[in-house]
């Protein structure tokens, strides 16, 4: 038995050898083959032989989201033994067919497939005529002397894996089938089949491989035509010139024996400064990226070119200016779009081979353990591999949206990574390349970027500050924006616009891949057969699978915000951050706040240039006192809507509340009583705090109020980037989860509470001790003194505070503080301080796996039930439906249980965010290492 598919070395028969990408017009004739195909699966693909019956299957589409094997998620691991080129002895397929027509045999048919995991073996009235591989690469085939005029028979055998599989081992869904458009081009007789074409200043260079008459357009006006014999060029006075934010575009269209092409130029120069920046026709640019992966929850690796459109003009609303396209090569309408919208593309190659890196079982993160002679070392894999950059640059190597080619990811750096990266240099000098895996190596120069992922802030500073390192510093990827998250853009780019030389970077990832299951959002491990997998480490979307946003979204929006502004002498400085774009024609809106009242506001048009800055006078002099706390905030708004916008918080002297007289305490053995007009209080000497609150005759609590460190984790508290697949709990430690309070003494001195007392994980010493004072007022307030020690050897906690725990039914709140959306100490540069009214159904953010969320940093004031707490100091609260155990308990949505009360929590601190699943741990400014914990706040009747 021979499989050809197991050979690294003849990935393909008669495919065509690949060309830039277009739709011919004119006498050529385009037919789609997508629709309904019959379909048949074979457990085992090799013994396949004539289907019993015919199923039927959409093309394109994944199978296994059309009842054929079951999904499966994993991110390293490769799904069979790693024995490459082998693939296991039963290897699925998929036999798809159906008819279409020829009516005209004296042109020449072609087929192209856009993409078809793993390989295909293609049949044209039973006659095999070609073979592919390469799951995300065009492929294309000549299929004149095999069809009839009229009706005639395409049969498509997909297998499951082939030597490929080993290359196309991306963190994602592994499916199969044939995924992306198919269709037959019906083309006259010496028709041109390349083009290439790049700009030098105000030139068009053009080569083909046929003479053609060719037309310049700028919009429906015709420049120039001219007879191009092969090679010509175009020039054009003082052209518009391309860029992300200004993507000016011409047309060309090409004659030639009666076909009419049409591609679209730019003209861009791209280049690296002696600063190091990246340049952009002269100007230095700053890369705002995103990673984007094809991910949909009922179409998998398959998208609409609605759906792409649709994901490239949300990114374009978040200020994101850079895609990359990880970790393969988009569908040809995603790179037209780019172009369209203005997008730098980073064109990633389709090649990962990270499985590799786990075949030494003591080491979890083995690239320096790589063995020799896989894939990237191995003469065996050259010609695939090299062909695969190939197939990639020629395919879109006209699009003016590509800046940089990428050689792949993770794949250890290797001979084979030289071959890619010299043919790709003596075949395109217009654009930069990147390789992560050579930078990773510490061979960075073998490519033009010093590209990384997941530095820290300190890392990425040094790599800024280090002379050895002689590239643009970039970050193909960071902030990885699992779950709640991500919460550390912002101070990325404080970093990024510090150094010249640090360009940017690409947030991982644009959105959660999960596939929906009886409504309920399924990973890694949901799914029946899944020999290994990687649970949730798929759902690290900047935004959830159907698109919307969270606030680690709104976050890296405020992050990439084209401007940032300071407040020097009651005057704004407006620094605008675009490269290409002045600011006439903009609004920006300039708002003095104080407790939550606009005290000032005006709308002002500039003229700004790029990267320049703007003085804004302010007609009043700002607040310097107030009772909760003031700010200005700029907002930036074209065509009334919002582009960003950013707040700076002002120091203010906060004016104390007038404290009224003492309310007279009476007590028993186990309580101490308060009563006043319209309330009734009774503090809990066994639990050192209330235990009933009622106002107005409401009973405010259902349960005592507890001290607690506890919360639900995030995604970025499971693991950290080393044993992320291990889903460690990190409060276990503590054991937080299953968390005692202990009151030693509660008693009355001069007519105010005095509690000691401690809290601690079962079978741990206690991680506080403290002291506290609760002094009842006679209108009601109750004022708590926490005086707390935090023990020597305790880990960092999630947060510090209290507890209470109301009915279900008082599920409204309004505070001031840091919204609408959550805030954290690190996460909150969405956010706007003022008063923002709650309710817990929309404070509930739907996470794939359930998890810590709803928190507000900044607190003053928070209203909810018949209670209003205030700290001056301000304070982190947080009100849900859920428990923080049904949170910490469920693994997805559907597991969270019934809503039985309305949470609250009200914490001396809450600890930031960050992007710790895959990231660096969390910065320590935003970790919760306070050792002596004060914490003053209270409540009084609403
Ligand atoms: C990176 C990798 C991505 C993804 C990410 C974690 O190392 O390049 O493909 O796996 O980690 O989500
Ligand atoms: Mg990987």
């Amino acid at each position: 038995m021979k499989r050809f598919y197991e050979n690294p070395k003849c990935t393909s028969m008669n495919r065509l050898k690949p060309r830039s990408y277009y739709i011919p017009g004119g006498k050529a004739v385009y037919t789609l083959l997508n629709g309904m195909w019959d379909f048949a699966y074979f457990e085992n693909g090799d013994t396949a032989g004539e289907p019993e019956k015919w199923d039927s299957i959409p093309v394109p589409s994944c199978w296994q989201l059309y009842g054929y094997d079951n999904p499966n998620y994993t991110n390293i691991n490769y799904p069979f033994p790693c024995d490459p080129p082998f693939v296991p002895d039963i290897n699925p397929a998929g036999v798809y067919q159906r008819e279409f027509m020829v009516d005209d045999v004296s042109k020449q048919t072609y087929i192209v497939f856009e993409g078809v995991c793993s390989c295909a073996e293609i049949y044209i009235n039973g006659k095999l005529i070609g073979f592919t591989q390469g799951a995300h690469l065009q492929a294309e085939f000549d299929i004149t002397p095999y069809v009839n005029k009229g009706k005639n028979t395409i049969r498509v055998k997909v297998y499951k894996w082939s030597c490929s599989s080993y290359l196309e081992d991306q963190d994602m869904f592994r499916f199969n089938g044939i995924f992306r458009d198919v269709y037959l081009l019906s083309r006259p007789k010496g028709h041109i089949t390349d083009i290439d074409l790049t700009t030098d200043g105000d030139t068009i260079n053009i080569k083909t491989d046929r003479k053609a008459e060719v037309s310049l357009y700028d919009g429906n006006i015709l420049l120039e035509t001219k007879t191009v014999n092969k090679t010509g060029s175009f020039t054009v006075k003082k052209p518009k010139l391309w860029n992300a934010e200004q993507p000016e575009l011409y047309t060309l269209k090409f004659s030639c024996a009666g076909e009419e092409i049409t591609q679209k130029v730019g003209f861009r120069k791209i280049g690296i400064s002696d600063k190091l920046e990246l340049l952009i026709n002269g100007v230095p640019v700053k890369l705002k990226g995103v990673n984007h992966h094809d991910t949909t929850p009922h179409g998998g690796w398959c998208m609409t070119n609605e759906e792409i459109y649709k994901d490239l003009t949300l990114m374009k609303e978040l200020n994101i200016n850079t895609v990359r396209t990880s970790h393969y090569p988009p569908s040809p309408a995603f790179l037209d779009y780019c172009d369209e919208l203005g997008l730098y593309v980073i064109l990633e190659n389709d090649i990962e081979i990270h499985g590799i890196t786990r075949q030494n079982p003591n080491v979890s993160n083995g690239w320096a353990d790589i063995q020799p002679n896989w894939p990237a070392d191995n003469p065996l894999w050259t010609k695939e591999m090299t062909e695969r950059m190939k197939r990639t640059v020629e395919r879109d190597k006209n699009h003016a949206s590509i800046i940089m080619w990428s050689t792949g990811n993770e794949s250890g750096y290797g001979p084979n990574y030289d071959k890619m990266i010299e043919w790709t240099r003596q075949r395109d000098q217009t654009r930069l390349i990147h390789c992560e895996d050579a930078s990773r190596q510490g061979v960075s120069d073998r490519a033009d970027i010093y590209s990384r992922m997941y530095l820290s802030f300190g890392e990425l500073e040094s790599a800024a500050k280090n002379p050895e390192i002689t590239q643009p510093v970039m970050l193909c990827e960071y902030s990885h924006a699992m779950g709640n998250g991500p919460g550390d853009v912002w101070d990325y780019w404080e970093l990024f616009h510090k150094y010249p030389k640090l360009i940017g970077g690409c947030i991982w990832e644009w959105t959660d891949h999960t596939v929906i299951d009886g409504g309920v959002a399924k990973y890694g491990g949901d799914f029946k057969g899944e020999l290994t997998h990687d649970s949730n480490f798929c759902c690290d979307g900047l935004t959830f699978a159907d698109r919307s946003f969270k606030a680690g979204t709104y976050e890296a929006r405020a992050a990439y915000a084209p401007f940032r502004f300071e407040i020097n002498g009651g005057k704004i400085r407006f620094r605008n951050l675009y490269d290409f774009t002045d600011m006439t024609g903009f609004e920006i809106r300039c708002k003095v706040s104080c407790d939550g009242e606009t005290v000032e506001e005006k709308t002002v048009e500039l003229d700004t240039k790029p990267h320049k800055t703007s003085v804004i006078p302010l007609e009043n002099p700002l607040p310097t006192v107030c009772r909760l706390g003031a700010a200005v905030s700029v907002t930036l708004l074209k065509n009334g809507s919002e582009i960003a916008a950013l707040e700076q918080p002002l120091k203010c002297r906060i004016i104390p509340d007038e404290e009224k007289p003492l309310c007279g305490l009476t007590e028993d053995e186990f309580h101490i009583y308060a009563e006043g007009e319209r309330f009734k209080y009774s503090f809990s000497k066994q639990y050192g705090n209330f235990d009933s609150i009622i106002i107005d005759g409401r009973e405010q609590l259902t349960e005592a109020v507890r001290l607690s460190a506890f919360r639900a984790n995030t995604d970025n508290e499971r693991g950290g980037r080393i044993a992320l697949w291990m889903f460690i709990n990190i409060w276990q430690g503590e054991n937080l989860d299953r968390e005692f309070t202990k009151t030693y003494d509660t008693r009355v001195i001069n007519g105010i509470i005095k509690v000691t007392g401690s809290a601690a994980g079962v079978s741990r010493r206690p991680y506080v001790k403290y002291g506290m004072t609760v002094k009842i007022l006679n209108d009601g307030t109750a004022k708590f003194d926490f005086d707390g020690k935090i023990a020597d050897n305790s880990p960092t906690l999630p947060r510090i505070g209290f507890n209470f725990t109301l009915p279900l039914k008082n599920n409204t709140f309004k505070y001031f503080g840091y919204g609408p959306y959550e805030s954290y100490c690190d996460m909150m540069h969405h956010a706007e301080l003022g008063f923002h009214e709650s309710d817990t159904d929309k404070a509930y953010v739907p996470y794939i796996f359930p998890q810590e969320h709803g928190n507000h940093t900044g607190v003053k004031e928070l209203t909810v039930g018949d209670m209003v707490f205030r700290c001056e100091k301000g304070m982190d609260i947080n009100v849900s439906k859920y428990s923080a155990h049904q949170m910490y308990r469920a693994k997805h949505t559907d597991e969270l249980g019934e809503p039985f009360a309305t949470h609250v929590r009200i914490d001396y601190k809450c600890k930031g965010i960050g992007s710790a699943s895959c990231g660096p741990t969390l910065s320590s400014q935003y970790c919760l290492k306070d050792k002596h914990i004060l914490f003053a706040f209270s409540f009084s009747i609403k």
